[in-house]
């Protein structure tokens, strides 16, 4: 395990008057206060001509809607909590950040705003002193394709040095998404089978029964493809595939992630099948002849010595029938000749529920009491957790205050993601047909996972 990087002792939070701000980086903020954990300046940085007061009672806001007040925290962070009023383009918003600043060595600078505004922001931080020593955090979407993501990459780095950045993606935050690797790594009986020889595919559903509600024109802009797919989900599938790390440490874990999400093939558009639910096209900010994927269904050929042949299925969208986002690794059926072609109805499979509760099952099949040899489903369950865990936001801002990139995305990876994707990110790679809410996308989707039996329907959430 390497050294321990030193505490930062200065937070900044550019956006601070921001949708972000207001519904995680105010909870998180409450959490690491109550916990001690933030007993340093704290910097919010915005251009909406309010006060300190006014920043304040927008924090009591968006905690009494997102968490509750606990008025002994709340007050350790109001304490703690500074305001500065100004325009990103203005060199006298970072002279007086550099003065509220006063003797940090290490501060960190949470970007919660456009990427657009990035390259300013970053440079001022140089010119004005703050960028000395100091820690970056940058929310995604981290590019918009492979070339905007070098570009960022470039800007950032032209300041900031890798270690020194912490790209969000929030999915690496949960614990469930967290637990994938430990749950595999930490069990002997998983690794003989976890390959090509005994699993037949892999699946990932991500659904959510709402639609894209009041973020029309941020969605119509970004599509399921890039909101989802080449950040949490592809990380998701990376943590499924990959080689054990052989050291305890966070490169370590970034390393096998990335050689796999490189082992990755670019996807192809017969692979891919788009979707659109009917109705998206009303909603305010989208265009009226959207041709943007509201769903998206894709097929992975991960093309390593462990998983050469067996398919990753990703499947996301708005307006799906549930909300819930689940794993499903179905195995190998065994030969039905001891007990007759009708014993083995289903193979096994294990399922990992990352959201909304964490739930760990293998379902295999036990006997029918009865005469016959004939088996049924059971779900053998091992943990079945409802929310109890930190929010992402906490785990992820304790640890960049911490110094601690484990769960951040690395440069590398990043860049080898938006590399699958590639191909398929124009409206006109595929089309994007229409479904109706509250189905499972288009007709097309089904086909694609026809030849593994189907795509198994995440239950009803419990
Ligand atoms: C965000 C996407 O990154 O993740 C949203 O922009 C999506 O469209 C959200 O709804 C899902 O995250 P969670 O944690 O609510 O499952």
């Amino acid at each position: 395990m390497s050294a321990r990087p030193p505490r930062a002792d200065a937070l900044v939070f550019f956006g601070a008057t921001g949708d972000l701000a207001s519904k995680q980086i105010f909870p998180a903020l409450q959490v690491l206060s109550k916990r001690g954990e933030l007993s340093m300046p704290v910097i919010g940085v915005a251009k909406a001509g309010w006060t300190r007061d006014q920043l304040l009672d927008r924090a009591r806001d968006s905690l009494e809607h997102h968490g509750g007040v606990d008025e002994d925290a709340f007050a350790t962070l109001a304490k703690n909590l500074e305001y500065i009023d100004g325009d990103y383009g203005d060199a006298a918003t970072f002279t007086a950040l550099r003065g509220k600043l006063g003797d940090a060595k290490l501060p960190v600078h949470y970007l919660a705003i456009p990427p657009s505004l990035f390259g300013t922001v970053v440079q001022a931080l140089q010119d004005s002193g703050c960028a000395d020593g100091a820690r970056i955090v940058v929310e995604k979407p981290f590019g918009h394709d492979l070339a905007s993501a070098q570009a960022l990459n470039a800007t950032i780095h032209s300041v900031f040095p890798e270690p020194s950045v912490f790209r969000i993606d929030h999915y690496l935050g949960k614990e469930s998404v967290e637990n994938i690797a430990f749950f595999r790594f930490a069990n002997a009986i998983l690794d003989p089978v976890w390959n090509r020889h005994h699993v037949r595919s892999v699946q990932i559903t991500m659904a959510e029964d709402f639609g894209v509600s009041d973020r029309g024109s941020f969605y119509d802009e970004t599509g399921t493809i890039r909101d989802v797919v080449q950040n949490h989900l592809l990380q998701v599938a990376a943590l499924l595939g990959m080689e054990a790390p052989s050291r305890d440490d966070p490169d370590a874990m970034r390393d096998m992630k990335s050689i796999l999400m490189k082992s990755i093939r670019p996807l192809s558009p017969e692979e891919v099948v788009r979707g659109q639910y009917e109705g998206y096209r009303d909603v305010d900010g989208v265009a009226p002849a959207s041709k943007v994927e509201t769903f998206v269904a894709l097929r992975l050929h991960v093309d390593t010595w462990r998983w050469a042949g067996v398919p990753f299925l990703i499947r996301a969208g708005k307006c799906l029938p549930t909300t819930c986002t689940e794993v499903m690794v179905t195995f190998r059926r065994p030969p039905a000749v001891a007990f007759g072609p009708k014993s083995i109805t289903e193979p096994n499979r294990l399922r990992l529920r990352l959201s909304p509760e964490i739930v760990i099952s293998l379902v295999a099949l036990a006997k029918i009491p009865g005469e016959g040899m004939v088996g049924e489903e059971v779900d053998l369950t091992a943990r079945h957790q409802h929310g109890t865990e930190d929010p992402p936001y906490v785990r992820l801002l304790g640890d960049a205050i911490d110094g601690d990139q484990g769960l951040f995305s690395r440069e590398d990876t990043v860049e080898a993601a938006w590399r699958v994707v590639e191909p398929i990110l124009g409206v006109d790679a595929t089309p994007a047909h229409p479904y109706a809410p509250g189905t499972w996308g288009p007709e097309g989707a089904q086909q694609l996972a026809e030849s593994v039996g189907g795509w198994s329907d995440p239950a009803p959430a419990t």
